[in-house]
């Protein structure tokens, strides 16, 4: 007789998150541009967003990140054996924040991996990260997402339509191996791009093609700020994402129906809603706290898992489906059974 090897997948064993402390509402922001609280609620569902106070970089909201996931998961930062760090808004240039991540928690020369997948980061670092638990590489992976993007937003007239959308946070998560043939665990990942967009979001300076790389003329055109073809990408949005999950309820032979809690990358409260009308799934199925964050990018995900994860929301067994779209185009689903 033979035995068949039980399937053996990546869990998630903690989750946390951590934004810094000073709440900027809309109003506040209509002291400083041409904006009213109601266009903001009306078009993307945004109340209030979190931004840092100067000396806080994205490394340090990543480290209060990571701290409560591994506390979530009761595991010690010595024993984490490998981290992943998704960002766009690195500390600086370069490293990434990886490795700052890895030294502030003292994991000596642990390997860090840093992930540049703007508003995806988080589900494609979630795909690496459970081929590595898999393969057998790593047994216990700190995978964090986290973003200043405050210190780099136009707060003039100009930039109004970015600067009221993006915050600042950090959401992490623990992966290890599965110990019991239970089911749960990362059922799948599905990652997808389209490179021929990059300008409909992005951050096109500062860029070494040009020499020297960084221009006082650039800065005096605002081309160091992101800037966005915001209705391209909306249209975009609403397509990719459902398509994404679809490709995962495909492969893992489910339906709408089973699936328990969707989290759509928290972009725009009108794209999450669409997104559940293109798939038909109910609403209340559907995570939502952009009203509370703005867009943190790479965060927002682990951000509105921790949530719903510590809110009882999401349970052991639910059927967890996970979907982003952002700058790059990149665009990907994951699907966990919790
Ligand atoms: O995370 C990565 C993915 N990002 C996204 O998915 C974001 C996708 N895009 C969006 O969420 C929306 O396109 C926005 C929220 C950015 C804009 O909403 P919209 O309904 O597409 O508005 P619009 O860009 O078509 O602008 C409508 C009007 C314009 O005025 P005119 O030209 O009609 O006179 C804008 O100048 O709204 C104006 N506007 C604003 N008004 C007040 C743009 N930003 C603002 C603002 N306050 N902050």
């Amino acid at each position: 007789m033979t035995m068949s090897m039980p399937t053996r997948r990546t869990i998630i064993t903690g989750t946390g998150h951590y934004v810094p402390p000073r709440i900027v509402t809309n109003q506040d922001l209509e002291k400083l541009m041409d904006t009213s609280d109601e266009w903001i609620r009306e078009r993307s569902g945004i109340r209030e967003r979190h931004h840092v106070d100067g000396g806080v970089g994205t490394s340090d909201l990543a480290i209060e990140a990571s701290r409560r996931a591994m506390a979530a998961a009761g595991v010690e930062p010595s024993s984490i054996d490998f981290v992943i760090a998704a960002t766009l808004s690195p500390d600086h240039y370069f490293p990434g924040i990886g490795v700052l991540v890895q030294a502030k928690l003292g994991l000596g020369t642990t390997g860090a991996l840093d992930v540049r997948n703007q508003c995806s980061g988080f589900l494609y670092a979630l795909s690496a990260a459970d081929q590595y638990i898999r393969a057998g590489t790593y047994k216990r992976i700190l995978l964090v997402a986290a973003e200043v993007q405050s210190t780099n937003l136009d707060f003039s007239d100009k930039g109004r339509d970015m600067s009221v959308l993006f915050g600042d946070g950090a959401g992490a998560v623990i992966l290890e191996p599965g110990t019991e043939d239970d089911g749960r665990g990362i059922l799948s990942t599905h990652l997808y791009a389209d490179g021929n967009f990059i300008s409909d979001l992005w951050m096109e300076k500062p860029c070494p093609a040009d020499n020297p790389t960084f221009q006082k003329a650039f800065f005096d055109e605002g081309r160091f700020f992101p800037r966005m073809e915001g209705r391209r990408v909306f249209v975009n949005a609403c397509q990719r994402m459902p398509e994404a999950i679809r490709a995962g309820l495909e492969q893992n032979g489910l339906a709408i129906e089973d699936i328990d809690a969707l989290i759509p990358h928290q972009a725009n409260d009108r794209i999450s809603l669409m997104v559940a009308k293109g798939l038909k799934i109910p609403v209340e199925k559907v995570i939502r706290n952009i009203d509370r964050f703005g867009n943190t990018t790479a965060a927002s995900i682990p951000i509105a898992l921790d949530e719903a994860v510590r809110s009882g929301r999401i349970k052991r067994g639910d059927l967890v489906a996970l979907t982003a779209f952002g700058s790059g185009y990149t665009w990907a689903s994951a699907f966990i059974r919790w």
